[in-house]
């Protein structure tokens, strides 16, 4: 099963990602994170040690020359636009607790015109985890999803829009929406997250009529708490694992049962 998650910013993706692959590995799938945000902190989200000496590939000079022909920075006009990547997974994750990540880093601006080797490796990479791969993939993604393209998109069975109850992020879920459309990716669904009330989840079904709900996140003190004294996010709210764990029941249905070989 291939997973992105995407919303606008500060809504919990983050959180969701973390929490989600921790239950899809308690559940016996082996589970690979992908962080997509150019301000990469899923490693710290998911408790892995020394985050910030977790290189991004995008910052992988030799590697990226290598595999494309191109030194990032370079004003070099040939280089391969279909890299070699597929052995670059076992090579570049790093695994915490039973889950792996891959921290893809900052790409050139530039919309998809910009054919830069450091992007073109990246998405290369990213296309070959959700196209190619068994394991179950969760995406960490910024706000647009511009960067999946067409045949990436196709292989994403859900595209998860967090939303928190206020206007900017139901809109930013609608814009999420009209790009996924525009790239043929039909999948979308939203989880509500730090609700305070029966009327924030009001809020949320009466402005995104139409969509699939997977679930609704309780806000929970107990997360910034951790968060503000250093401690792991992942066992601070039992609430939310809760949560968390239903959303994943209803994903289950466009997942295969895990593989009994690892
Ligand atoms: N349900 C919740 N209750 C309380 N706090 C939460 C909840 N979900 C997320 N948070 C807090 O909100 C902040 C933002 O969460 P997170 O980093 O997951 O968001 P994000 O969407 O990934 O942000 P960014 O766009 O910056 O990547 C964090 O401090 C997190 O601890
Ligand atoms: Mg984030």
């Amino acid at each position: 099963m291939k997973i992105a998650v995407s919303g606008k910013g500060g809504v919990g993706k983050t959180v969701l990602v973390a929490l989600l692959s921790r239950v899809f590995a308690e559940s016996g799938y082996s589970v690979l994170t992908i962080d997509a945000d150019p301000d990469a902190n899923l490693a710290a989200t998911l408790g892995f040690p020394h985050p910030e000496k977790i290189v991004p590939i995008s910052e992988m000079k030799d590697l990226i020359e290598e595999r494309t022909g191109a030194r990032p920075g370079r004003a070099e006009i040939f280089f391969k636009l279909n890299p070699k990547v597929d052995d670059l997974p076992e090579k570049y994750w790093r695994e915490h607790n039973g889950i792996k990540l891959m921290v893809m880093g900052r790409t050139k601006q530039g919309g998809s015109g910009c054919y830069c080797p450091e992007n073109v490796l990246l998405q290369a990479l990213v296309s070959h985890l959700l196209l190619a791969r068994d394991e179950v993939v969760i995406l960490d993604m910024e706000a647009g999803i511009e960067h999946l393209g067409r045949a990436t998109a196709k292989a994403v069975d859900k595209l998860i829009v967090v939303v928190e109850p206020g206007r900017r992020s139901v809109e930013t879920a609608y814009r999420i929406d009209k790009l996924a459309q525009d790239i043929g990716l039909p999948n979308i669904a939203i989880v509500g997250n730090k609700l305070r009330s029966q009327s924030d989840r009001e809020f949320l079904i009466s402005t995104l009529p139409g969509f699939e709900f997977l679930g609704f996140i309780p806000y929970d003190q107990a997360l910034v708490a951790a968060d503000l004294a250093n401690l792991p996010l992942l066992d601070s709210s039992q609430q939310i694992i809760n949560e968390v764990r239903n959303i994943y029941q209803a994903l289950l249905p466009i997942a295969k049962a895990p593989s009994t070989t690892n």
